[in-house]
């Protein structure tokens, strides 16, 4: 059976090295799980969510497909279904931010027992780059999804040091470095977005929203300065 995934879930799934035992943490419908075990990518899988009727979507779907040889699927709470060594990568996808580093923060030592974590974010990415640099974590790749005019960040880190400086943490250090085809689209759609809600607070002048305002300006104009720095790019390029 073909398994047709999500440009999203396809991202994340590219930065999965081949022959691991993997953990997909939050796994929902079993999507990545089947797909990994399908394309013989992994050996050996744990589908786990804290939701029961989640974990009963992705059980049908690897009895379906009779799987359950390959995909353990686990009730209960993030990294706790599973001991440390038992994944080599631990998958966590489609997730808030606070809630993706309150996870790992959780369960470190099957983090750190892990020879590579793959995320997914689905806001607050910042606070998982500096997450990950405060904890022992550097970033090996990142990557960039577009699936229905919503961009997504995917983020592979392996155990080791990593310095961020503000502008790395908050646009990611090595789509900052690599030209990524999705980056200028990608911040366009976010200053787009930022000035949208600047707009709307236009007639608000209370104090917090003053102060939300000046942040919002702020974060404009380091999203226009990132795009500007990569029109300079390409225009030099063009020019060679
Ligand atoms: C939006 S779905 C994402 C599904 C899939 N990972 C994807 O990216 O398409 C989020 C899933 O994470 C699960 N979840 C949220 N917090 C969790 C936690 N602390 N432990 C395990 N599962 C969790 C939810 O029950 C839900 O099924």
């Amino acid at each position: 059976m073909r398994i047709k995934l999500s440009n999203r879930l396809q991202a994340v799934a590219r930065q999965i090295p081949a022959g691991l035992k993997v953990a997909d943490i939050g796994t929902d419908h079993g999507y990545l799980p089947v797909f990994l075990a399908v394309n013989d990518i992994s050996p050996q899988i744990i589908a786990s969510d804290r939701g029961k009727r989640p974990l009963a979507q992705a059980e049908e779907l690897v009895g379906l497909l009779s799987l359950e040889n390959q995909i353990s699927c686990r009730l209960g709470d993030g990294l706790s279904v599973f001991a440390p060594g038992e994944a080599e990568v631990v998958c966590i996808a489609g997730i808030g931010g606070m809630a993706m580093t309150e996870m790992i923060a959780a369960g470190m030592a099957q983090a750190r027992a892990a020879k590579r974590l793959v995320l997914q974010p689905q806001r607050n990415v910042a606070a998982v780059r500096r997450f990950l640099a405060d904890n022992g974590f550097r970033i090996v790749a990142e990557d960039l999804a577009e699936d229905d005019g919503f961009y997504y960040e995917v983020i592979a880190a392996e155990p080791g040091e990593m310095q961020l400086s503000d502008l790395e943490a908050e646009f990611g250090p090595l789509l900052l470095a690599s030209g990524h085809p999705l980056f200028r689209d990608f911040l366009s759609l976010r200053e787009r977005d930022l000035t949208r809600l600047l707009e709307a607070m236009a007639g608000n002048n209370s104090e917090e929203s003053c102060r939300r305002k000046e942040q919002l300006e702020a974060e404009i104009s380091r999203v226009a300065k990132v795009i500007a720095a990569i029109d300079a790019k390409a225009a030099k390029g063009g020019e060679a």
